[in-house]
Order: C-alpha cells, then sequence, then structure tokens
C-alpha cells in the first residue's frame, strides 16, 4: 500500500535548507507567537516557529524525517508528527519513533519585535 511504502523511507525527506530571515512578530500573521505556547508554519521554508512556555521561540525544520508529514506543536515544548506518532524536543532530538532521526532546529534572536531565524 502507499503507507506501507511511505514507511520504508524512514529518514529520506530532504535535507532542510540554510535560511537567514526576519520576520516581525507585531505584525497579524504572526500574533501566535507573542504569546507562550503559540506558534506558526513559515512555509516557504517548511519551519515551524513556536513559543514554549517560558517564553522562548524555537524553530524547527516541520518535515517529519520518517515519511514527510508537518511537524507540529504538541504541548509547550514538545512536537509531534501527526501521521504516525513520532515526537521531537525543542533541540529537534527524537523523542519517540518511528523517525529514527532529529529535525533542524534554526537559531533564533529577537530584537525588539524583530524575530530572526537563521543556521
Ligand atoms: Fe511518519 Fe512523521 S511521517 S511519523
Amino acid at each position: 500500500s502507499m503507507a506501507l511504502e511511505a514507511c520504508k523511507k524512514n529518514n529520506s525527506s530532504p535535507s532542510a535548507p540554510t535560511v537567514d530571515f526576519t520576520i516581525d512578530i507585531s505584525t497579524s500573521q504572526y500574533t501566535a507567537l507573542q504569546k507562550n505556547g503559540g506558534y506558526v508554519y513559515y512555509n516557504s521554508d517548511s519551519i515551524i516557529i513556536a513559543r514554549d512556555g517560558s517564553g522562548n521561540f524555537v524553530a524547527l525544520y516541520d518535515v517529519c524525517p520518517h515519511a514527510g508529514c508537518t511537524v507540529q506543536v504538541n504541548g509547550s515544548s514538545r512536537f509531534t508528527c501527526p501521521c504516525h506518532g513520532s515526537a521531537f524536543d525543542e533541540s529537534g532530538n527524537v523523542i519517540t519513533g518511528p523517525a529514527t532521526s532529529g529535525v533542524k532546529k534554526y537559531n533564533t534572536s529577537l530584537s525588539g519585535n524583530q524575530l530572526r531565524i537563521y543556521g
């Protein structure tokens, strides 16, 4: 089946891009980042940008290394894949498979309302 084929392709998703961009978190499309626990997708580079329970920003490549589904935020410091249940921590490391490798974590720095994501 399609699903079984997908599962055989563990860790074959495209590699995460190198990026350097800045978003203004005061603009309407990023208001979710003004609250702890909020998150947005930066779709042009497949990056999920989240604010954890302590207010820290976390930016991870959001393509699951298992079979390519989009990783979601699930709780304030945990990222999960809706397809087969893989989970990743704030550093992008695998907590729960079937993924056997992590996702790239990007650097973040905030200056005023300007959030830079790079790495
Ligand atoms: Fe299978 Fe993410 S695609 S766990």
